[in-house]
Order: structure tokens, then sequence, then C-alpha cells
């Protein structure tokens, strides 16, 4: 979708439709003069017709030949916080979707009150309508022959000081919403088609295109290594593993390193110690934190942000095969720790421990891994916030702050010793399951155990990762959580550089 900004008067902003946002204590009409917008538009439109209610929206046809045919009125509710943007406009898009209009613009000022900056409104319009149009069609003929979504985007600034501030960030959204489709995508994939030699295939045409470096082991270079918590996930499939090592701006490591690990499992049967089948199906989705990391270095690159950031991505098949782990079976990381695994269905931390050993020969400022890592996790916070622990307040402070300003909340839960106490060994140095008491944060401080020298965050997205109903800008399946928020949060941290 191509961005284009303006700060034409609405009477001049030629639109398939044009979009305008009010509140609940506006009057009718107060957001915009509607002589303003030309077209004689529905000079009767009432209160009781529009009122700014959240979730209310009224569309409207000019009377007379107009620069836009079509108005659409969208209720923000009772102040136009970020969230009720990104609500207002995601069902308006919604609405819009089945018409196939090819251009739509967006009066920006109608949306933002005084809280928020209009770049910051332009970017979050771009994001928004970007995401609430993606559809993943590769195999679905019937959504594949749905109308297009628009070709252009127009952003309508207030005035001129205004538009070339809402120009970049509109720019910006782009690239990022861009990006989080790009991570859907791979989401959004099955486990036949997207294996661990795929998602190394895709990083490597990525890296290709944004001018990223990029190394790809294999599992004989794996062996070199000693990764023996990744190769022992890796036994029981057919698919070989893989370890994927992605650069952006090398350059600028003095400044410091940024290093991003997303779990990059692929399919997800639990092992020997199988799931049950019911969703199973779900666990194709079990490399969203790959997906993420990918997604927010695609988003790196595009906007050339002037930081070293690092991706890391162990990945591998959970499969049952006959050379698979066992419950029981005692394997040893590349750091020479060894684990016993109880449970081979908790796979995630084990590919993860040989990334974060990995993670520590770039000397990072900060590692953050994500991974769809917990079922407990979904239990505990629901399908609205991503879980959070660290072993630095002030990391797990930036993201938190970042999380708020991207829409991808976070909740922080209490990573201290007891949790590392629990999953202590019996027959070896740390067992991969500690049961159910706590078992979002025991599986954190297995991490953890990995993530010594270095300031670390874990974001368990097991419950924001994907959607099982449209809601909001997003339809089923893949969210791309991560990309926004990791974006939002790396800038932010370039800024203070
Ligand atoms: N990928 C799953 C976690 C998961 C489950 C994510 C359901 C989303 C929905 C992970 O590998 C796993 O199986 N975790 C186990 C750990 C347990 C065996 C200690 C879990 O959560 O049950
Ligand atoms: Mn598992
Ligand atoms: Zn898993």
């Amino acid at each position: 979708m191509k961005v284009i900004c303006t700060h034409q008067a609405l009477s001049k902003v030629k639109a398939d439709v044009l979009i305008l946002g009010g509140r609940e204590d506006d009057s009718v009409w107060p957001f915009v003069d509607r002589e303003e917008i030309g077209g004689g538009f529905a000079t009767s439109v009432a209160r009781k017709d529009f009122a700014g209610k959240t979730g209310q929206s009224l569309l409207l046809f000019a009377a007379t030949e107009a620069a836009t045919q079509r108005v659409l009125l969208i209720g923000l509710g009772e102040a136009s916080g970020r969230e009720a943007i990104r609500k207002a406009l995601g069902g308006a898009v919604n609405l819009l979707r089945t018409q196939g209009y090819r251009r739509v613009a967006v009066a920006l000022e109608t949306l933002s009150d005084d809280g928020i900056e209009t770049a910051a409104v332009a970017q979050l319009v771009v994001e928004t309508v970007v995401l609430a149009y993606y559809r993943f069609d590769a195999f679905n003929k019937e959504k594949a022959a749905a109308p297009a979504a628009p070709r252009e985007l127009v952003l309508v600034a207030p005035n001129a000081s205004t538009e070339n501030a809402a120009r970049v960030a509109g720019g910006r959204g782009r690239i990022v919403a861009e990006s989080t489709n790009f991570a859907r995508d791979l989401q959004n994939q099955p486990g036949n088609l997207l294996t661990p030699k795929k998602l190394a295939g895709v990083a490597r045409s990525l890296a290709k295109r944004g001018n990223l470096k990029i190394k790809v082991l294999g599992e004989p270079e794996m062996q070199g290594l000693k990764m023996g918590a990744l190769l022992g996930v890796a036994k029981g499939s057919a698919e070989p593993a893989r370890f994927i090592v992605l650069e952006h701006n090398r350059e600028a490591k003095s400044k410091g390193t940024t290093v991003l690990v997303g779990k990059g499992i692929t399919f997800d049967t639990g092992g020997i110690s199988l799931k049950p089948s019911d969703k199973m199906e779900e666990m194709k989705f079990d490399m969203s934190g790959a997906a993420a990391v990918l997604g927010t270095l695609k988003a790196v690159a595009e906007l050339q942000l002037p930081k070293h950031v690092v991706g890391l991505i162990p990945t591998a098949e959970n499969m049952p095969g006959s050379a698979a782990v066992r419950p029981g079976d005692i394997l040893t990381a590349s750091d020479g720790t060894t684990i016993e695994v109880g449970n081979t269905d908790a796979e995630g931390r084990l590919v993860l421990a040989d990334a974060l050993v990995y993670a520590r020969r770039f000397k990072p400022q900060a590692v953050i891994d994500l991974a769809t890592l917990t079922g407990a996790v979904v239990l505990a916070l629901g399908h609205h916030r991503t879980g959070l622990m660290a072993n630095a307040p002030d990391l797990a402070g930036a993201l938190k702050s970042a999380g708020d300003r991207a829409g991808e909340k976070l909740w922080q839960l209490p990573l201290t010793q007891e949790y590392y106490d629990d999953i202590k060994g019996d027959y070896a140095d740390i067992k991969n399951s500690a049961g159910r008491p706590g078992s979002v944060i025991t599986a954190a401080a297995f991490l953890g155990t990995f993530a010594r020298d270095f300031d670390w965050a874990h974001l368990d997205i097991a419950g924001t990762a994907w959607t099982n109903s449209n809601k909001d800008c997003f339809e089923k399946g893949g969210t791309g959580v991560g990309v926004r928020l990791l974006v939002e949060f790396l800038s932010g941290q370039s800024v203070s550089l």
C-alpha cells in the first residue's frame, strides 16, 4: 500500500472514501465544518444517527459532485486514545474491505486529541489500516478472489508544518505493519511447508534484500559447537535443524548490541510426551518467536536503525520419531550444563538454551527472547497480554513502555531465586520440567540459567501470537506479535544514544 501525505482542504482530497473520526463529546459534525467537505453531505445527520460512540459508524454519500463521493464517520468513544483509534479504524476497514476501494483517505486531525502528536497518529493510522487489510489467502481461492486492499492510503494532515512529520511517521508505520504482516505470513504457513530448512531459506532471501549479514548453521556445525539441547530436540524428526544468525549494522557495534532470540519450532507434537490431538494443529504457530525476530530485522533494516541488532533463531521440528529424545534422557547444552528431560514437550527452552549461550559471543547490551513457551501463560494472562520476565529491571521497564506505545501490552511476572531452585535437577544440573506450579516462571528460570553475563528479558507470547477469531485489526491466525513492540523499543533506544 502506498502512503501519501497532504494538507489539502478536505473538500479537495480526492479519494473513494474519506474517513473522519468523531468523539462522544463532539456535537454533530464539530470535528470538521460541513462546508469544508463540500458535496452537500447529509446536512441532516443528527446525534441519533451518529453519536461518536465506540464501534459506531455511518457511511454518507455526497448529494452533489465532490472530490470524494463518500465519507465514513467512525466513533472513537469518550476519548480518542491510541486504543480507541485502533479499534475504530480496524472496524472501518472491515466495513470497507468488501468494496474494493482503490484510494482511502483519513483526516488525521479528526482522530487525534491533545494527548497525541499528529505524527504518532499518522503512524498508528497506517499500521492499523495495513494490518487490518491483511489476509492470508495463499491457499484459499475464495479469499484470494476477494477485492484487493486499496492501492493508496492518503493521510490528510491539519497543516503544512505537521505534514512532513506525518509523512515520515506514515512511512515508518507502513514498514512496521508490512514487516508484521511478513511475520504473519510465516506463522500462518503450515508445518509441512514451513520446515526449519525452509525458514532458513526465508531468512536468506530476507538478508539479501535487506542488506543483512547471515549465517546458517547445519547440524554438523551445531555438533561442532556441542549444541546438545537443540540437537536433542531435532532428533525425533526427519527434518534437520538449523541455527540462523542474522545481523544488522555491525558498524554500530561500539554503541551496544541487542540480540533478539526467537523460538523456531516449526511444529510441536510434544515428541514422545505427545500432545493430545485437540488443537494440536495450532502448534504450527510454535515458530512465532522466530517470525517476530525475522519481521523485526526486516523492519530494522528498512528503517536503517543506527543500531547493531542480531537475530538468533534455533529452529527444529518436535516429533516423536524413533530416534527421538526420551523422558529421562540427559542432554548437554553448549555451555556444558547437563539437562534432564522430564518432558519432551518442554522443547522450546531446550532449543533456546543453546541460542542464549551463543548470544554471549556478541557481548550484548541486552538480549530479548520471544517464545510460545508455555500453555500456562494463556491461563494466567489470556490473550490480552504477553508475559514478561527479566533479570534486569531497566530493560523490563523499557519494554513495558514500548509495549504500551506500540499496542502490544506486557505483564511482568516475578523471576526470583525460588523459581531457579524449582528447576534444579536430580540426575543432572537442571531439569526441563518442574511440574505445573508457577510453570510460566520456571520455564523462564530455565532460560535465565543460560542468560548469564548480560541483561535479558523473556517474552512468553503463547497467548498473543495468534488469534482464534477475527478481532480488531487481526483476522484469525498469526498476529505478528513482537514486531511492533521491538521496533518501538529499538527506535526508542537509538534515539537516546
Ligand atoms: N509450544 C508449547 C506451548 C504452548 C502450548 C503454546 C499451547 C501455546 C498453546 C510448549 O512447547 C509446551 O508444550 N509447553 C509445555 C511445557 C510443559 C511440558 C512443562 C506446556 O505448556 O504444557
Ligand atoms: Mn512443547
Ligand atoms: Zn513448543
